[in-house]
């Protein structure tokens, strides 16, 4: 971030991990880092099925008053004000009234395609920033949900801010799928951004995040008591603070010891069955539920995918669409060639619990859509 503000060239950063590692909370944090260096910052979240045009608009809106900071409007805040303007209209998107905007000629972010008008408005934008002494930093969690055409855009825009040295920083968060998606859409996009990956925590910090926010409540565990947690939780920050959060509401008082902990497991797991991991269950159709059931058959993986199909019953290619289908939802993904892997931490066991017999797929011409 001070390279940035410095003028100097700096990569983004795309964080990669799994379901409740923590991504969006180690965003937030880098998000707030850089407000307080005093960036200018934007925060989308990628939803499925939303465009980026829609959800980037009215930031960057807020973006473009927040540069003004009551001074006489520069050009090129003028500027980036009309090429949002026009943005807006290309993609058919409400920007309100931008009192600062100037008449563009036509053809500056208005061609509708989004790889060459992104890059032009994140130009503009940076080059804004740049004349208030400050820099833009954009910040867009689940970015798996990008589609493929708005990913490469904003590829193209941050290789272009780069080349021109301006000030900007893109942070991202997201399934590690990602990485292969940015190199599909831009091969550049590996030399562009590191890709760090966020895994489960080291068991110090494991046993920390558990055992400090309690001694501050003045509450203890006994002996094994948080061992026995982290075990459970295999030091997944989400699994942690349920299992913190049911335990500590169980125990009758502190110390809490391994037996409290023990006796409140099995609803600690009914209520994440019941939460968690229901919510991503209940959006699948019946055949994608079959083939996860038939991947926890294999256990936690990463699991062959031509084993996957061989447990179905099925060659691979006749369940090819339906494993596509659970990586554009982001429930699975690809590490390596011909391996699939849950997104979700501990999904194996829980599928295993909701559909207790593994059944056969018996594919019908033009199955399932
Ligand atoms: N470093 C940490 N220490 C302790 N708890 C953490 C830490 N990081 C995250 N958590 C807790 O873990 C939970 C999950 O974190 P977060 O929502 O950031 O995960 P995520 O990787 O964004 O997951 P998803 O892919 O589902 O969006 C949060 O409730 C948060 O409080
Ligand atoms: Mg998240």
């Amino acid at each position: 971030m001070d390279r940035v503000l410095a003028g100097r060239p700096a990569k983004g950063l795309v964080l990669l991990g799994l379901r409740g590692v923590g991504k969006t909370v180690l965003l937030n944090r880098l998000r707030g880092l850089a407000d307080d260096k005093g960036f200018r910052t934007v925060r989308i979240e990628a939803p499925e099925g939303s465009s980026l045009p829609e959800l980037l608009t009215p930031e960057l809106r807020r973006t473009i008053y927040a540069l003004d900071l009551r001074q006489a409007a520069s050009a090129r805040l003028r500027r980036a004000a009309s090429v949002l303007a026009n943005f807006a209209r290309a993609f058919k998107v409400a920007a309100g009234d931008l009192e600062f905007s100037v008449d563009l000629a036509p053809g500056e972010g208005d061609t509708g395609n989004l790889e060459q008008d992104l890059p032009l408005l994140l130009v503009a934008m940076a080059e804004a920033a740049a004349d208030r002494n400050t820099a833009v930093g954009l910040f867009i969690d689940e970015v798996q949900y990008l589609s493929s055409v708005e990913l490469a855009a904003v590829i193209v825009a941050c290789h272009e801010i780069a080349q021109r040295n301006l000030p900007f920083l893109f942070i991202a968060a997201g399934l590690p799928q990602v990485a292969a998606l940015a190199g599909e859409a831009k091969s550049y996009a590996e030399r562009l951004f590191d890709y760090p990956e966020i895994g489960p925590l080291e068991t110090d910090d494991a046993r920390a995040a558990l055992v400090k926010p309690a001694e501050a409540e003045g509450v203890t565990f006994d002996g094994d008591a948080a061992e026995e947690i982290l075990a459970a939780a295999q030091n997944f920050p989400y699994f942690i603070q349920e299992w913190g959060f049911q335990v500590w509401n169980a125990a009758p008082a502190s110390p809490i010891t391994r037996d409290m902990v023990r006796a409140a497991s099995p609803d600690v797991v009914s209520h994440l069955d019941n939460n968690f991991f229901r919510v991503r269950f209940d959006r699948l159709t019946p055949l994608e539920q079959k083939y996860l059931r038939a991947m926890a058959e294999l256990g936690p993986g990463p699991c062959a995918t031509g084993r996957i199909a061989e447990t179905l019953g099925v060659r691979a290619a006749s369940v090819a669409t339906v494993r596509q289908r659970l990586i554009n939802k982001g429930m699975v993904w690809s590490q390596r060639h011909g391996e699939t892997s849950f997104t979700v931490p501990m999904f194996d066991g829980f599928m295993k619990r909701q559909m207790p017999e593994l059944l056969r797929h018996v594919p019908q011409p033009r199955s399932e859509r």
